[in-house]
């Protein structure tokens, strides 16, 4: 994730590469990333404590270790960006006894700068430092603010969470098309155009999504048959549950956040 944002800051011209100090803990990695960044690196946090903007861009369980490095010793007017799945701004903030952050729930399109972003801040970040994190995110993809951090658990359950039940749809739909007898490049380049341009038709459409279908079901035709099946199959309840369990889910892990 943090090589996605690199890649998006620097493609876009946003930040020259040599301002970014990327701190890993691996020798291999970091020169791999020295080589194809052009970035600086270090194996230290501490080398960042100078930095005006530190994003914190590591697994949940390497959180602790990382704040730990960093406690204390950040300025008021630093500003610490977090994309750590259920690390809750005052975990952070208390960790690092620093007030300026905000906390992040990207989601995995942004590999290539198509992702969105949902994000808050607590009321320490001023407008320049907002308008860093907006530019900073921007390179992941979409962006948008909420004011509450109780939106971050809504947001990891559908944006963040969301490209699994759409993967799975898509494995769903072309498993479907090679029972029916195509070949599975076949099958493979019919479930994602479909996909693709039914979302850019919708995206570019003033409809609601169920007007369109709408207008594609015909009486006594083949997307009548089709999605009685869907409603038959209980589509619709099953995804509001799935969204609902990873919601749930995302509050558990936040409410059990060891740090
Ligand atoms: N991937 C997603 O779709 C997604 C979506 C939403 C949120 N997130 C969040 O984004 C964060 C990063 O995820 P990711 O998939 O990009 O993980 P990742 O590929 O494992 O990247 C984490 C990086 O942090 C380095 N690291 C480990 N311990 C460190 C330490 N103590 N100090 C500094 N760096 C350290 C790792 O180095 P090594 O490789 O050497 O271990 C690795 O380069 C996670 O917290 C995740 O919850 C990810």
């Amino acid at each position: 994730m943090g090589e996605a944002m690199i890649q998006g800051l620097v493609t876009k011209h946003l930040i020259d590469p040599t301002k970014i100090i990327v701190c890993e803990p691996r020798g291999e990695r970091r020169e791999q990333l020295k080589q194809q960044r052009k970035v600086k690196v270090t194996s230290s946090n501490l080398d960042a404590t100078n930095s005006s903007t530190i994003v914190l861009s590591v697994k949940p369980q390497d959180l602790h270790k990382a704040l730990s490095d960093l406690k204390g010793l950040l300025r008021p007017n630093q500003l610490v960006v977090s994309i750590v799945a259920g690390a809750r701004i005052k975990t952070i903030s208390d960790a690092l006894t620093h007030s300026a952050v905000i906390r992040v729930m990207p989601n995995t399109p942004a590999q290539i700068g198509e992702g969105i972003s949902v994000w808050t801040a607590t009321p320490s970040v001023n407008k320049e430092q907002l308008t860093q994190a907006k530019t900073i995110l921007r390179a992941l993809g979409k962006e948008v603010q909420v004011e509450e951090e109780k939106y971050l658990d809504m947001a990891t359950a559908v944006s963040g969470t969301g490209p699994s039940y759409v993967f799975l749809v898509m494995e769903a739909m072309i498993d479907a098309a090679v029972h029916l007898g195509f070949a599975r490049h076949v099958a493979y380049q019919l479930v994602t155009e479909t996909m693709r341009g039914s979302i850019l038709y919708a995206m570019h459409s003033s409809k609601h999504p169920a007007e369109l279908r709408n207008l594609v079901t015909s009486p006594g035709g083949t997307s009548a048959a089709a999605l009685y099946q869907l409603e038959k199959g209980n589509l619709r309840t099953v995804i509001s549950r799935a969204i609902f369990a990873a919601y749930e889910r995302s509050k558990a892990l936040g409410e059990s956040d060891p740090h």
